[in-house]
């Protein structure tokens, strides 16, 4: 199927330029239209066919991008922010403008985020409704009750009187010498289905305990691939995609 794209619109996704400074060399003779000057920034481009080359350099298009971060601590999960590196900050390589975390990590929490423009799935993979498991690995301070995984399974009422759904807890190595020496801490992976804020912390809460380590490990089919270090990124592949999107 055909694709056509305004001139400036296409500039403007692909992060070339503000529309206005677009407008302005293209009046300077600065956009090329497979190899013609184009001054019309209202000029619609066959994505399929045309090309485009902008002070000399070819600007490709890409509609959707797809990309898996190991989102280190201390980074957040946002497009901007006044007082830390977000984690688009961390993808060098983007080409598009308008990509976004699908969902959020807390500061202090590493693991696997989405990143991505596609906003259809991302609504999908967050809607509580459609169940899409979010697993997580945690090492949890306190004593966990002997009645912790029925509560889990039943979902727990947190401090504040709101329920969750329903969740899974599975105790990965009990009541071992934690990430400070001396302080015993128990290894869990839980999994979720929605994303309340602080959702997993505040679980373990109610249960009178404290999350000092926190992981995402999975999203619906997607794993955190153990090649990548915290900061380390990578394309999704086409068959991680697809699986994305057979959750759909
Ligand atoms: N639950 C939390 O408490 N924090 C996160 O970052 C993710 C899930």
């Amino acid at each position: 199927m055909e694709k056509k794209l305004r001139l400036d619109k296409f500039l403007v996704e692909m992060g070339v330029d503000t529309r206005s400074q677009i407008k302005e060399a293209a009046k300077k003779g600065r956009i090329r239209v497979n190899g013609t000057v184009e001054k019309r920034t209202d000029r619609k481009i066959d994505l399929e066919t045309e090309q485009v080359f902008y002070d000399g350099k070819q600007v490709s298009y890409v509609e959707t991008e797809y990309y898996m971060l190991y989102k280190p601590q201390g980074v957040v999960s946002a497009t901007e922010d006044k007082l830390h590196r977000t984690v688009l900050d961390l993808i060098e390589e983007k080409q598009r403008k308008d990509l976004f975390p699908v969902g959020r990590l807390d500061i202090d929490t590493e693991g696997l985020l989405l990143i991505t423009n596609d906003g259809e799935l991302a609504h999908r993979l967050l809607s509580p409704k459609r169940h899409v498991n979010k697993r997580y690995y945690a090492w949890i301070e306190g004593d966990l009750p002997d009645t912790a995984r029925e509560q889990f399974e039943k979902g727990i009422v947190l401090n504040d009187g709101t329920m969750t759904m329903p969740a899974k807890l599975e105790i990965a190595l009990s009541k071992a010498d934690g990430l400070q020496e001396g302080i015993m801490q128990t290894q869990v992976f839980v999994t979720v289905q929605e994303g309340k804020f602080h959702q997993v912390k505040r679980m373990f809460e109610a249960l009178g305990c404290r999350v000092a380590y926190l992981k995402r490990v999975s999203m619906g089919p997607l794993l955190l691939d153990e090649g990548l270090c915290p900061g380390e990124y990578r394309r999704l592949t086409e068959d991680e995609i697809l699986g994305l999107k057979r959750q759909m």
